[in-house]
């Protein structure tokens, strides 16, 4: 194995339009510097348009790193996700949907997840039947959640998703819009394996950090809210996780503009 600690890049909320060319090349490059695989927590695209994620496909050739991505919910607007599933995945990135994948010892399960909010206040399946189908969506995406874990024997594990499964990383946005965002739900398998990281995205303006019961670190990595948080960085996160002996996992800051990646120093 190249290294005992793996560089994990991590963002999320591209929303990459048919006129972003160029836009993502220099933020790639960066990454590519800084990491040595990097994970995208869904929107990749603003519209879930083929044209969109065509633009995106020609911007990634600038990260030579393993990419692994889920969708996003704008990623499904056009009900085209198919399409731009298959462009991704000729562009190199392994797209996640209740599935897992494996790079120098790290293991990625990944799903899009759904919303429904979280804890007590979280949405039952009760009364109507579209409501029941609600719910049904979030434990649907659970439990390919779970079985993505399930398959997965590496000694580090990320769950990569693109809505929370908890509250404290939604917090800043509106209260209103909270069960919008993520589902406890989702936390249920997270805490049922050992599962090292948790990314999400879709929370622009939420929090950049929190834990799950069991004390699992969840990330938001959200670029809007990089970028806001951290004005003087380019919009990503780098996490540190040992693959050798056990270790506990570093964030660190992400390199500032103009700064090479290896004098990054952890924090
Ligand atoms: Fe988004
Ligand atoms: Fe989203």
């Amino acid at each position: 194995m190249a290294h005992s600690v793996v560089r994990v890049a991590a963002l999320a909320d591209l929303h990459c339009t048919r006129t972003s060319q160029g836009a993502f090349q220099s933020l790639f490059a960066n990454i590519a510097d800084a990491a040595d695989i990097v994970v995208i927590a869904g929107d990749l695209t603003d519209y879930g348009l083929p044209d969109e994620a065509a633009v995106l496909a020609k911007e990634l050739t600038a990260l030579r790193i393993p990419i692994a991505a889920v969708l996003g919910n704008h990623d499904l607007e056009s009900a085209k996700s198919a399409e731009v599933r298959q462009i991704l995945s000729d562009a190199g990135v392994t797209v996640l949907d209740g599935d897992a994948c494996e790079f120098s010892g790290v293991g990625i399960a990944g799903v899009k997840g759904f919303g429904g909010g979280f804890g007590r206040r979280a949405l039952a399946p009760w009364g109507e039947a579209i409501i029941k189908q609600f719910v049904h969506e979030a434990v649907n995406e659970a439990l390919k959640l779970e079985a993505a874990l399930a398959r997965l024997r590496a000694k580090r594990i990320i769950a990569l998703l693109h809505y929370s499964p908890i509250e404290a990383t939604v917090e800043g946005e509106p209260l209103e819009i909270y069960p919008f965002l993520g589902s406890s739900r989702l936390e249920e398998p997270i805490s049922r394996y050992p599962v090292s990281l948790v990314f999400h995205g879709h929370a622009h303006r939420g929090r950049l950090e929190g834990a799950t019961k069991t004390g699992v670190p969840v990330y938001n990595v959200s670029m809007p809210l990089l970028t806001r948080t951290f004005a003087d960085r380019p919009p990503f996160r780098v996490f540190e996780m040992p693959v050798g002996e056990a270790d506990n996992v570093q964030p660190m800051p992400a390199p500032s503009r103009g700064r090479r990646a290896t004098d990054a120093i952890a924090s």
